[in-house]
């Protein structure tokens, strides 16, 4: 028998990261930063405004490049994909979670999930189906036919999540997801992240908010563009 204890592998691996806008002055928004996010993790990225917390999740997200140092995804060096691949990593490997959830208003809860596909690019095969099966994750299948409008805070970025899961991502990207949110509706949207991570969703989502990110498994910090483990 194999007594060593099988990691999983990282699905993200930052390596002397760092991320320079050619402003003037210039700015060093990241600063040498290491990690690595394995599978079935669930990751809080805490930090004061401005140190840089939305630049590396789009980074991480594909919507960014850093400018030096290295970021695999799965192993594949992420700076030598072209920009077609990169999007394509970014449409089928990741789903993204907003603090403002970007619903469209005049379209009900079910169409906001199948626009998901629409933004992805992606086939639009069974995707009733697939948005139908997205909203039963995240327990709103009674409200598929309401208008956002109609639904509380919390169930709207019930919805957002449900729409970030329509491309069977590997990684889940939350940019301050409670943010916009109350106490009570923070918790169900927490107990959904919770749940999804038990059935193995990788996580990453930026707070400021302590007790926020005192309910993911591992917890960073990140100041003036340097990360540091926190636990
Ligand atoms: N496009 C840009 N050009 C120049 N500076 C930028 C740009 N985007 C962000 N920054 C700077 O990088 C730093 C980190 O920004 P950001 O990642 O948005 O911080 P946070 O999300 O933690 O509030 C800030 O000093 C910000 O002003
Ligand atoms: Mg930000």
């Amino acid at each position: 028998m194999d007594d060593d204890i099988e990691l999983a592998p990282p699905v993200i691996r930052l390596s002397a990261l760092g991320r320079r806008f050619d402003s003037e002055p210039p700015v060093d928004a990241l600063v040498d930063v290491d990690i690595e996010i394995r599978e079935g993790e669930w990751v809080a990225i805490v930090g004061p405004s401005g140190s840089g917390k939305s630049t590396l999740l789009n980074i991480v997200g594909c919507l960014d490049t850093h400018t030096s140092g290295s970021y695999r995804f799965d192993g594949i060096e992420v700076s030598e994909l072209t920009d077609k691949q990169r999007a394509g990593l970014r449409c089928r490997g990741i789903g993204f979670v907003f603090q403002s959830f970007h619903l469209l208003g005049q379209r009900s809860v079910i169409e906001n999930v199948m626009l998901s596909d629409v933004y992805r690019r992606a086939p639009f095969r069974d995707r009733r189906a697939r948005a139908a099966a997205a909203l039963e994750k995240v327990g709103l299948a009674h409200r598929a036919e309401f208008l956002p409008t109609r639904l509380s805070g919390g169930e709207r970025q019930r919805v957002a999540i449900a729409r970030a899961l329509m491309g069977s991502p590997r990684l889940l990207l939350c940019d301050e997801p409670t943010g916009n949110l109350d106490s009570a509706t923070t918790a169900t949207v927490l107990d959904l992240f919770a749940d999804l991570n038990d059935q193995g969703m990788t996580i990453v989502m930026i707070t400021h908010e302590r007790d926020v990110a005192e309910r993911a498994g591992r917890h960073v910090s990140i100041t003036d563009g340097v990360l540091t483990e926190v636990h």
